[in-house]
């Protein structure tokens, strides 16, 4: 069995990129397509698709109802109202509310030649032919002005002339939007990129960190925390620069240690710095702490009678008494340190705020990573299903547990105590509107996703923010890499990975394959791939590369296995599909890497021991922390990769100072070798603790 651990990091400077980027399929109300094995009886839709039965049944009857007389206008009417049931909806749908009921129609403004002129054909038919109902009325369209009797009429009794009209309705598609042009969305059949020749990597620090988050202001630094508690504010090196971390480990930016839990699979697990952090200073920390030892550590317990747990019969394993660690989301401010969060150094380790705390039933599995999405704002918050060995209360299936979740809070709008415990809120957060279960009683509505093991990593694409990807460290058999989407059941511990779990017990019931609509993995590996015994295996999940640094690698999914024993790319396939190959690859130590790749003696390999979580700069380019230190992805040339697409001819620059825009934030600091003293100690420590870990 395989254990995981601990911790986090990043992301938020994205709010504002397009983010409505043709991507995914994707359904109009957000969530995963479902897969039918026959097509519909009414649409002409089969395999993913975003209506079942019933919703293709009403279509049926909508048009009906529609009464068209005329058998082109009736046939093109059929097509859009059916546009409803296609995988890329959400992108058909695009541009309106929940009231949208006409796709974008693909129009002439398209200088893609091959967009056929959906629109005006679609004018030209229905123009005169009455359409009871009609979709077309443009009070539905939000129009004012227009009539308002949407009963039995004709186009042009809604709209002057066809430009009125697809001004309206039209527009184009390009590589950013799809519009619909009668007929399910196709994508282009694209050659997959090759695999890449190998990554080439160069070490740039020493020391060990569990999440890496570049600075929200977009300057050339970022923030570093370890497991045990502490976060370091860095500069980081410009590629080709021969730089390190530049870093100053006496003065730490926080230090949590006092509040934080840290022990095997405890610790500081997570960091986020609000999207708007360079104006408001607000950042948050996620750990567990012991309440055994701390007055601040008192949360609900998340074993309770809701969800059939009795934790006066929890195991040993639990710690000495029920619910004794705990999981803990508590906000900080740079406010009393720096009146500009952008220059602040440093930040007082008082708690603003409580945003969360639950009791844990054991002491493993239980993720902590948090994340802004770039999207939303919304914290997003991974939760394992809380250990115990193949989750036997079966928790990660329980709607009514916070266990083996993805939880999505609201923390800029925070409700009265009185309305926090009406809601029966685990702390000082809001349910944002349209998460899933927020209307269901039965459901918690905390949740985003559900059936999750041990998310170990997860991250949004910056180009594409509706792939949301996460690793789900696995039991004993498959490491998976899911795309989560919203309301999805990621199938855990009915599944692992794609083959249907066995639990030996299940004290909190069980749930049957056919109740639940599992989505699969997109990618992983079989434990047998990595390790003939089957056992050292624990997914950590990565980024999509976006960088130009490596062209051969741009836009492929990185991943690891935490034990060193490989690091995959995968390859969407085509375009847009949700579909990946994946291929291990594999790395080596640039020639000129600024600080010594291997520590052993005489060695030139390169040997990165355990990778714990990746990160991703400013610039889009990517770190792997890990227990030997942290590693950044740079030109293969350095390595003497050959890829074609590289610019091999890049001067090698010499180091220069860094790119922030807080001047005194890069002179403050010179200390090029990265970590000394307290902290090769703390290396030392982690080490011991993942070799307890292997046993
Ligand atoms: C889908 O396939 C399964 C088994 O292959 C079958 O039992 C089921 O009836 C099918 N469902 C539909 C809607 O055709
Ligand atoms: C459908 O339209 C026809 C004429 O085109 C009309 O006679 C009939 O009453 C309509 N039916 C309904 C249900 O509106
Ligand atoms: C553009 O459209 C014309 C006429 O429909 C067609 O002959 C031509 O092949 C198209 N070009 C491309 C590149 O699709
Ligand atoms: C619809 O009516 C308009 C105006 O009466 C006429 O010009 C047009 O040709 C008609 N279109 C069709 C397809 O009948
Ligand atoms: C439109 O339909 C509604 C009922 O659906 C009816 O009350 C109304 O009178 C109709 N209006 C016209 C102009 O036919
Ligand atoms: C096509 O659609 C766009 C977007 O709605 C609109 O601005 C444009 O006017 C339309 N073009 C034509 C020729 O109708
Ligand atoms: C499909 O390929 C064509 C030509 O390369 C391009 O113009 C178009 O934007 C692509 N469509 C999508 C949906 O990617
Ligand atoms: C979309 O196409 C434009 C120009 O054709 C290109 O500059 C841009 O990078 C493309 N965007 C994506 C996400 O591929
Ligand atoms: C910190 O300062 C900002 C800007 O003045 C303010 O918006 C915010 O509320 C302050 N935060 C705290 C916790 O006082
Ligand atoms: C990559 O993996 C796929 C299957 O996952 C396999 O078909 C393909 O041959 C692999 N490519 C290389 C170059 O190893
Ligand atoms: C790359 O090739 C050069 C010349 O053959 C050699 O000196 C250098 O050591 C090689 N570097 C690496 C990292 O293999
Ligand atoms: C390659 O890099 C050099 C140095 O950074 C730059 O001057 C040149 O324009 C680049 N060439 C291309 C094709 O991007």
């Amino acid at each position: 069995m395989t254990l995981h651990r601990s911790l986090v990091f990043f992301f938020l400077f994205l709010s504002c990129f397009a983010l409505s980027s043709w991507a995914l399929p994707l359904c109009s109300d957000s969530r995963a397509p479902l897969e039918v094995n026959s097509t519909l009886s009414f649409c002409p839709y089969k395999g993913k698709t975003c209506c079942d039965t019933m919703e293709d049944s009403n279509l049926n009857k909508q048009f009906q109802a529609m009464n068209i007389s005329d058998k082109g206008c009736a046939s093109i009417v059929k097509s859009i109202l059916c546009a409803k049931c296609d995988p890329f909806s959400s992108d058909l749908f695009r541009d309106n509310s929940d009231q949208q009921s006409v796709p974008i129609l693909c129009n002439s403004t398209s200088s893609a030649n091959s967009t056929k002129d959906f629109c005006s054909e679609t004018w030209e038919t229905c123009q005169n032919v009455s359409i009871s109902g009609s979709l077309f009325a443009a009070s539905l369209q939000g129009r004012v002005g227009a009539p308002a009797n949407n009963n039995a009429s004709k186009l042009a009794d809604l709209w002057q002339s066809k430009t009125d009209f697809c001004s309206s309705f039209g527009g184009a598609s390009s590589n950013e939007t799809v519009c619909f042009s009668g007929e399910p969305v196709t994508l282009n059949d694209t050659t997959p990129d090759k695999p890449p020749p190998g990554l080439c990597l160069e070490k740039i620090g020493n020391g060990s960190y569990l999440n890496m988050v570049p600075h929200p202001d977009g300057s050339n630094r970022a923030f570093f925390s370890t497991q045990p508690g502490i976060v370091f504010l860095a500069g980081l090196p410009d590629q080709d620069s021969g730089g390190v971390l530049d870093v100053d480990p006496s003065s730490p930016f926080v230090d949590l240690t006092d509040e934080v839990h840290f022990d095997t699979e405890f610790g500081m697990m997570g960091m986020a710095f609000h999207p708007k952090f360079a104006q408001n200073g607000r950042f948050f920390a996620s750990f567990n702490c012991d309440k055994s030892k701390w007055p601040g550590c008192t949360g609900r317990c998340s074993c309770n009678s809701d969800v059939n747990c009795d934790p006066s019969k929890l195991t040993p394993d639990s710690g000495s008494q029920p619910c004794q660690f705990q999981t803990v989301i508590a906000e900080y401010t740079t406010n009393g340190t720096s009146s500009d969060p952008s220059k602040a150094k440093n930040a007082k380790p008082t708690e603003v705020r409580r945003i969360f705390t639950m009791g844990l039933p054991f002491t493993s599995h239980h993720a902590g990573q948090i994340l802004f999405g770039p999207s939303d704002g919304y914290l997003y918050f991974m939760m394992g299903d809380g250990g115990g060995g193949a989750d036997p209360y079966n928790f990660a299936q329980n709607k009514k547990s916070l266990l083996g979740k993805i939880m999505r809070l609201d923390v800029d709008n925070i409700p009265s105590a009185s309305e926090i415990s009406k809601m029966g809120l685990w702390g000082n957060y809001s349910i944002p509107k349209d998460n899933p279960f927020r209307e269901d009683k039965e459901l918690e509505p905390e949740i985003w996703a559900v059936g999750l093991r041990n998310p170990w990593r997860c991250s949004f694409d910056s180009s594409r923010p509706s792939y949301f990807m996460c690793a789900d460290v696995g039991q004993d058999t498959y490491e998976e890499v899911d795309l989560i989407t919203k309301g999805g059941n990621y199938g855990w511990r009915v599944y692992e990975g794609p083959d249907l779990f066995h639990p030996e017990s299940s004290p909190g019931g069980k749930t049957s394959a056919k109740s639940v609509n599992s989505i699969f993995p997109v990618m992983g590996y079989n434990h047998s791939e990595v390790d003939s015994s089957g056992k050292s295996a624990s997914i950590t999940g990565g980024y999509f590369y976006r960088s130009e640094t490596d062209p051969c690698i741009a836009g492929m999914y990185l991943y690891a296995d935490l034990y060193g024993n490989g690091v995959w790319a995968g390859i969407e396939t085509p375009a847009n599909s949700g579909n990946f190959v994946s291929n291990r690859t594999t790395f080596s130590c640039a020639g000129d890497s600024p600080m010594k790749c291997s520590d052993s003696p005489g060695s030139t390999g390169l040997t990165l021991g355990y990778i714990f979580s990746f990160g991703e700069d400013n610039n889009k380019d990517i770190y792997l922390l890990t227990s030997n230190g942290v590693y950044r992805v740079v030109r293969p040339s350095r390595c003497n990769l050959t890829c074609s697409k590289e610019n091999t001819t890049a001067a090698r620059r010499n180091p220069s100072p860094s790119s922030s825009p807080s001047s005194s934030a890069s002179s403050c600091y010179r200390h090029m070798n990265g970590f000394h003293g307290s902290s090769v100690v703390l290396l030392v420590s982690l080490s011991l603790i993942l070799l307890v870990l292997l046993v």
